[in-house]
């Protein structure tokens, strides 16, 4: 899915003031959304955890980003900063900045930095149920956004609120608009959660884990409405997820984190086609196909570190199939441009991308090497045929 510059960006929202400074950006002057070494750590008893170190990366208008790792990975953390609801203490940003429309959200003071939060960036999460207020009902609360924030009276406010509903694909919504949030599936909450989050018009929505309470049909319906929504919009959509397998439709991008870094950065079909670091290549070979038999699939081996104590070197040297000497002292590997947008943060990325890898990082002899183009292909090929079926189900 290709970029879509939208050229209404400044001001959209006309009832809500400008935070400072923020008039004078236009998408010519950088990125809608621009992450530079953000550093945060949780102070815990049991030691400082760092949860997310120096990560950098961006998000243009219309552009769709996937954040994927395993569990504790500082998916969350890292939306968590962007929003300023970081859980602090414990939690606290320790460098870096987050640049929204040029202006580090970072620095600005909390009453600014609310004018942004929920409005301009919103967030939806996993738990809809949870979000969502049981003693009201959902067409109330979806209205409430309208009346509170845009100043709509009560009955502007529930005609705008019954839009929206039938905009997320929610049926009859004029009589589901007076149901409690119970009287509706997971999917369906999930998408009254989508609804109240884009009540505002945000810029940029950042979606955890959206869908990995549902069903796979429903996974996919919630994607596939998501990425309609960001069509539609212009909007900068950050999709939070474990599974690599739910983003391949909506994302252009896909960051891979571990331990708190961005281990790899890469276009959505590049990164498929041939993983440039071997987290990224677990992950993949961890996806289920249909052509596997049973006891095929095969899950990374061993767990995430405890981020109070990450290893020396790359801290995935411990589960890495090719480690070797060097992998286990610092420095940590840096993330290195690779070109074409992509980049990675191992020290034998040109091997693995050549082909030239094996398990214990010995040399493939040339004669025995695949090549690339061979691998890549056939990647991609399985891969794409796994998401179509998982979709197709
Ligand atoms: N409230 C907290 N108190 C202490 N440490 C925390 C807290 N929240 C997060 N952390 C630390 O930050 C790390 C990253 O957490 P985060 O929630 O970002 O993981 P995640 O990648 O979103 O995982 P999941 O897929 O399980 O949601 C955790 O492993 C933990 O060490
Ligand atoms: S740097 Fe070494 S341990 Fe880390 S991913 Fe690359 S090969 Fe594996
Ligand atoms: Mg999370």
């Amino acid at each position: 899915m290709a970029a879509k510059k939208r050229d209404d960006g400044i001001g959209r929202v006309g009832t809500l003031a400008e935070p400072t400074g923020m008039q004078a950006w236009s998408p010519d002057d950088g990125h809608l959304l621009d992450v530079q070494n953000l550093a945060v750590e949780f102070r815990t008893r049991d030691g400082v955890a760092k949860a997310i170190n120096r990560a950098s990366f961006h998000l243009d208008q219309g552009e769709s980003l996937a954040i994927l790792g395993e569990s504790g990975s500082g998916k969350s953390v890292t939306a968590q900063a962007i929003m300023g609801i970081l859980d602090s203490p414990p939690g606290f940003v320790t460098g870096g900045q987050v640049f929204f429309r040029g202006v580090d959200l970072l620095k600005l003071p909390e009453d600014q930095r609310r004018m942004v939060r929920g409005r301009r960036i919103a967030m939806i999460f996993q738990d809809a149920l949870s979000a969502l207020n049981p003693v009201f009902t959902v067409g109330w609360q979806i209205a409430e956004m309208f009346r509170v924030h845009k100043g709509l009276n009560k009955s502007d406010a529930r005609a705008e609120a019954i839009r929206l509903m039938e905009r997320v694909n929610i049926p009859a919504a004029t009589q589901r608009a007076g149901n409690f949030p119970h009287q509706f599936s997971g999917g369906m909450r999930q998408r009254i959660m989508i609804a109240m989050a884009l009540a505002l018009d945000p810029e940029i929505l950042i979606a955890d884990e959206p869908t990995t309470a549902l069903d796979v049909t429903v996974q996919a319906q919630i994607m596939e409405l998501l990425g309609e929504l960001q069509a539609e919009t212009g909007m900068g959509l950050i999709l939070i997820t474990h599974d690599l397998g739910v983003v391949a439709d909506v994302a252009d991008r896909i960051n891979v984190m571990y331990a708190g870094r961005i281990v790899e950065a890469a276009e959505v079909h590049d990164l498929y086609a041939h993983p440039a670091h071997p987290y990224t290549e677990g992950l993949l070979e961890s996806i289920p196909r249909l052509d596997q038999v049973a006891g095929e699939l095969k899950a990374i081996g061993g767990l995430p570190p405890n981020l109070t104590r990450i290893p020396a070197g790359c801290a995935f040297n411990p589960r890495c199939r090719y480690a070797q000497d060097i992998c286990r002292v610092d420095p940590v590997p840096p993330l290195v441009e690779l070109g074409g947008g992509r980049s990675s943060a191992c020290h034998f990325t040109h091997e693995l991308l050549a082909g030239k890898l094996v398990p214990a990082g010995k040399l493939v002899p040339a004669a025995t090497q695949v090549p690339t183009a061979t691998r890549a292909n056939r990647a991609a090929s399985e891969v794409a045929a796994v998401i179509e079926e998982g979709i197709d189900e």
